[in-house]
């Protein structure tokens, strides 16, 4: 599996009945986690002094109920600096796990040693955009939410990236990929983590099992003549990782790309286990 594991302000104290135990920064959350099907006793003190705690509802979705808890606060990952604040459906505006995926290609930027142009899609509050441009890259970080682009914009202000060269794009993915055709632009990676449902600006509907293989298709014709590497991440339960291995590698065949898929996780400080979230496919060209 491969693990989130280098974090400082974040850990899984721990996880059990439906929830998980984190602390962000300096503060405690307990937030559902459906992969928790186990009922081990709760005994670390965190889930009685937590600072908020979300309950799901049975009628879908739920509700944040707060103790001590700021409207805002922030959590760093090495050089990188991002705000957070509790809103709808449990988020808090960060996917911890995505820091394995951070780190990956980050080093893949720096190494490949030139201007390397990626394509960040579904890129929420750009945690993938700020790694590589940190790293160096130009970085096209395309989302459908106007709010979340703006978020996105805050947190490589506060990590010292706001003269780096990124283009904000607040669209449909889809659409955004087909435009980008028919103009002729290329990039040297890409990078996408879609939901399972999501919606364009417009109303555009994607389901992530139906739209993702035309969907990688599309996006193979932006690759440039010397890609780099393109990157799936997966929280849709029958998108295992041995799907999205199979499907870059027959997608990425053509140019030679060495494929491997695996689990991402987080560790769980109490118990030494690995809490799973979701799956991840990586294509390296070069
Ligand atoms: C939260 S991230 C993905 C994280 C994780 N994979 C999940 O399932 O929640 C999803 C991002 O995709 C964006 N999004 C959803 N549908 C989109 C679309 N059709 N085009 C562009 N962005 C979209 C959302 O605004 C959101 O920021």
């Amino acid at each position: 599996m491969w693990l989130a594991e280098n974090w400082k302000d974040y850990e899984v104290i721990d996880c059990s009945a439906g929830e998980k135990l984190e602390r962000w920064g300096d503060y405690v959350l307990v937030r559902p986690d459906p992969q928790v099907i186990w009922d081990t006793p709760k005994s670390a003190k965190g889930w009685r002094n937590r600072n908020a705690h979300y309950h799901r509802s049975n009628r879908g979705g739920g509700e944040w109920e707060f103790f001590d808890l700021p409207n805002q606060w922030s959590i760093r990952y090495r050089n990188l600096t991002f705000h957070l604040k509790p809103f709808r459906f449990k988020h808090t505006g960060l996917f911890p796990e995505q820091a394995v995926n951070w780190d990956w290609c980050g080093e893949k930027i720096r190494n490949a040693d030139r201007r390397i142009q990626v394509l960040n899609l579904f890129a929420y509050t750009g945690g993938a955009t700020l790694s590589a441009a940190a790293a160096g890259a130009y970085v096209t970080h395309v989302d459908a939410s106007k709010g979340m682009v703006t978020w996105a914009k805050e947190n490589a202000a506060a990590s010292g990236l706001k003269d780096a060269p990124i283009r904000w794009i607040v669209d449909d993915c889809v659409k955004f990929v087909e435009r980008e055709i028919r103009r002729g632009n290329h990039y040297d990676a890409i990078i996408m983590d879609p939901p399972s449902y999501g919606r364009g600006p417009k109303g555009e509907i994607w389901k992530m099992e139906e739209s993702i293989h035309g969907f990688l298709q599309l996006c193979c014709k932006l690759l440039s003549d010397k890609p780099l590497f393109v990157l799936v991440n997966s929280y849709t339960t029958g998108l295992q990782p041995a799907v999205l291995a199979y499907l870059l590698g027959v997608e990425l065949k053509r140019y030679g790309a060495k494929v491997t898929a695996d689990e991402v996780g987080l560790p769980v400080l109490s118990s030494g286990l690995v809490l799973p979230c979701g799956a991840c496919g990586r294509g390296v060209m070069e």
